[in-house]
């Protein structure tokens, strides 16, 4: 197995560019199979998740290729609805075929996705949502077996106790395209790949409105046609990089980026005291001064991403003074803590939130990744750290992050895998 060995102690200097988000372009892949005709989709990141999603939608009977950045997608051909439990297993975002292979066939059978690293992930939601729509569903076997002779439009609350979700509004809004009359969708997810899933459908014919905001109102529509659409840069990526120069007290250029889609990122570096500039699509993350310990918590957009509440973990145990981390979109996501306590880092959990004394100097060592975000928590780290650390189980990491080894080593980060 492959791992990542990082010689730490450097500052990241330099360029990078982020790639598309891997949070926008799975839902939007799945949602191809509702449109008849091709899907040409833009700027998909190179990452293990999408090459599922691929073999997902092939397994249905899609033809996809891909050249480049771009992903054509044809649907036309799939006659299948059922999403098998081996490739649903290496991939939570799977689900996302539930609602388009209900709209278009009437019937779906999807795996349930199992457990999972970051803590309890019901899709309870996404059932309520397509039951109100008209859907008959059940759990059969582990799988989820939905079926409707005719979706019908429907006035639909989908907050849940920790808030909105993600891939629940991706999977209703969906179906409700194909619906007969108007369904609103509220205490939908804001995510701005969600929005960005309603402008592919948008594009390819379907009648959205309220993106962005949390009451999202669909009127349906006889059938989606051919479409182009290129995917929103990947704001937890973006995230990802400007936290490591921060941690590595060092200075980049994050491009191809929209800064709007970070507001409460670039708000909790600067309460660290990073400095902070923006343009249109670059944004320039410096570290001068000194740096201080603050309070944050993870809530859904426009709040802090939890996708991010790991790596902001990393960085606040370099910096001095007390730090309090909450996570309130999922409460328990937080096994990375440990592997950050083996590199040095002084962390004690307290209920929802963890409390860092920070400002001691990160060892390297070896540690183990337990998901995507804690794998890039602990390559920050790593880069902080003094020293060789190896990170292990970094097949985590290829499933969100593109080439990530070589974008390090173009900001000067001494990173090689093995
Ligand atoms: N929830 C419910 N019932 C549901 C669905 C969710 O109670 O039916 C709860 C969850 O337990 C959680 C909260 O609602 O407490 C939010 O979960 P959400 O459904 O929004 O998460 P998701 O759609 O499964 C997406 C991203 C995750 C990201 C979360 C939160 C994709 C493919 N995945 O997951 O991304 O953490 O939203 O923003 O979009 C990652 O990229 O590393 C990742 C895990």
């Amino acid at each position: 197995m492959e791992i990542l060995i990082v010689d730490g102690g450097g500052r990241l200097h330099g360029d990078v560019r982020v790639d598309g988000a891997k949070n926008a372009s799975l839902p939007i892949m799945a949602a191809s199979i509702l449109i008849s005709g091709d899907a040409c989709i833009n700027r998909v990141p190179d990452l293990v998740d999408v090459q599922t999603m691929s073999l997902l939608l092939q397994s249905l009977g899609a033809d996809v290729s891909r050249s480049e950045g771009t992903l054509q997608i044809d649907t036309r051909r799939v006659t299948g609805h059922h999403a098998d439990y081996e490739l649903v297993r290496r991939m939570r975002a799977s689900v996302c075929v539930l609602g388009p292979l209900l709209a278009r066939f009437g019937r779906a059978s999807v795996s349930l996705p199992g457990g999972c690293n970051i803590g309890h992930r019901p899709i309870d939601l996404h059932l309520k949502g397509l039951t109100a729509l008209g859907a008959d569903l059940r759990i059969e076997r582990g799988y989820v077996v939905a079926e409707s002779t005719q979706l019908r439009g429907a006035d639909v609350f989908l907050g849940g106790p920790s808030g909105s979700t993600v891939t629940g509004t991706c999977n209703v809004m969906t179906a409700a395209c194909l619906a007969k009359g108007r369904t609103v969708i509220r205490a939908a997810a804001c995510e701005p790949e969600v929005a960005d899933l309603g402008r592919f459908l948008n594009a390819a014919g379907a009648c959205i409105s309220g993106l962005g905001s949390s009451t999202i109102e669909i009127t349906g529509v006889e059938e989606l046609a051919s479409v182009t659409h290129t995917v929103v840069p990947d704001r937890i990526e973006a995230a990802t990089f400007a936290i490591a120069a921060a941690a590595t007290r060092g200075s980049i250029s994050i491009h191809d980026v929209l800064p709007s889609q970070m507001t409460s990122v670039l708000d909790a570096l600067r309460a660290i005291g990073v400095d902070i500039q923006v343009a249109p699509d670059r944004v320039d993350i410096a570290t001068s001064g000194d740096l201080t310990g603050v309070e944050l918590a993870a809530l859904p957009f426009p709040g802090i991403p939890t996708d991010t509440q790991a790596q902001f973990m990393a960085l606040l145990t370099t910096v001095p003074g007390v730090s309090v981390v909450t996570d309130r979109v999922f409460p328990d996501r937080f096994i990375h803590a440990s592997e950050l306590v083996r590199m040095g880092a002084r962390i004690r959990r307290e209920g929802a939130s963890v409390v860092i004394d920070g400002g001691g100097q990160l060892t390297g060592t070896s540690v183990m990744a337990s998901d995507l975000r804690a794998s890039a928590a602990l390559v920050v780290a790593a880069l902080a750290a003094d020293g060789e650390s190896q990170i292990r189980r970094i097949y985590h990491l290829d499933r969100g992050y593109a080439h990530l080894e070589q974008k390090l080593t173009r900001l000067g980060a001494k990173v090689i895998r093995r």
